[in-house]
């Protein structure tokens, strides 16, 4: 952990993301707990996040900023523009990392004033059980080496990727939103089962071991998903006869309307 040694970290909102992270960072051993600051808006947050973690929790944003070196935006970005006003009171030499949805770096380097260094990062829910995947981009004035000082927070909860700002609406629809999909097409396929007469308890196992066992297949071999899915669809099938509903109802049509429609919303936020 070269970018992290003798840092302070500082994460403002405990919340799913922020835990997450917090978690990551100290259980992989990535900074020790007494590099981590947390701050939030709830009281009962930050009483659970110390007695849980054993970090320190500061009682203001400016305080949290002012012993930092590097700050994690974690709140929804409503809630943005109140934070970064605070966090702009005190000198802006520390990096800035913003983990909100349709917040753009250049809203971010506005909002604080000067020429502060600013990484924009998309995580994912799955960094919760440290197997989320996050885009990383820097705003202006950020460095190289403050890219590496984000890479190394955030490879504590999953994998990282470096991609240019222009593709964080598509990150968002797809990364972002994607677990979430995922999600649906499971909870479709259990409530197809629990129709068809079989108890939720064993569709539900039957389902999320054959949606982790795919995935864990299709990364272990290379191979793209139409030709692992070929595999399983022998002429005159079973799978053969499934696949033949999902294209006759356009599912792939819509699967990429979707994806649309979700790039078009994080624009709109980015708009504010
Ligand atoms: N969840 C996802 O799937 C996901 C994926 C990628 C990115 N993100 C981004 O991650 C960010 C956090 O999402 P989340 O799901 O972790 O939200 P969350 O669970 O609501 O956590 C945000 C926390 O920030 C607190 N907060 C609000 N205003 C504050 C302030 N002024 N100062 C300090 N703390 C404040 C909130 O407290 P209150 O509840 O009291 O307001 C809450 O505890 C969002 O910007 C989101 O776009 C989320």
């Amino acid at each position: 952990m070269r970018y992290l040694k003798g840092k302070k970290i500082g994460i403002i909102g405990l919340g799913n993301m922020g835990r997450a992270i917090l978690n990551g960072l100290v259980s992989s051993g990535a900074v020790g707990r007494t590099s981590v600051i947390g701050f939030d808006n709830d009281p009962a947050k930050c009483a659970d996040v110390r007695k849980k973690y054993s970090i320190l929790i500061s009682k203001s944003i400016l305080e949290l900023v002012t012993h930092c070196d590097s700050v994690i935006f974690a709140v929804k970005p409503q809630n943005i523009n109140e934070v970064l006003k605070e966090a702009s009171f005190y000198g802006k030499d520390r990096l800035h990392i913003s983990i909100a949805a349709g917040i753009t770096t250049r809203r971010i380097e506005k909002a604080l004033g000067g020429k502060p260094r600013v990484v924009r990062v998309m995580p994912n829910t799955p960094a919760l059980v440290g197997e989320g995947i996050s885009a990383l981009c820097k705003g202006r004035y950020a460095s190289r080496s403050d890219l590496k000082t984000a890479d190394e927070i955030f490879s504590s909860v999953g994998e990282v990727v470096e991609l240019n700002e222009r593709y964080f609406d598509l990150v968002t629809a797809l990364s972002g939103s994607g677990p979430a999909y995922f999600f649906y097409l499971k909870e479709a396929l259990i409530e197809a089962a629990v129709r068809l007469g079989m108890d939720r308890k064993t569709a539900k196992r039957l389902v999320l071991k054959t949606a982790l066992g795919s995935a864990r297949l299709l990364l272990e071999s290379g191979h793209e998903p139409g030709l692992l899915r070929q595999h399983v669809t022998s002429k005159g099938g079973t799978t053969e006869r499934a696949i033949a509903v999902f294209e006759k109802a356009k599912i792939k049509e819509t699967v990429a309307r979707a994806v649309r429609a979700a790039v078009r919303r994080s624009k709109e936020l980015s708009r504010g």
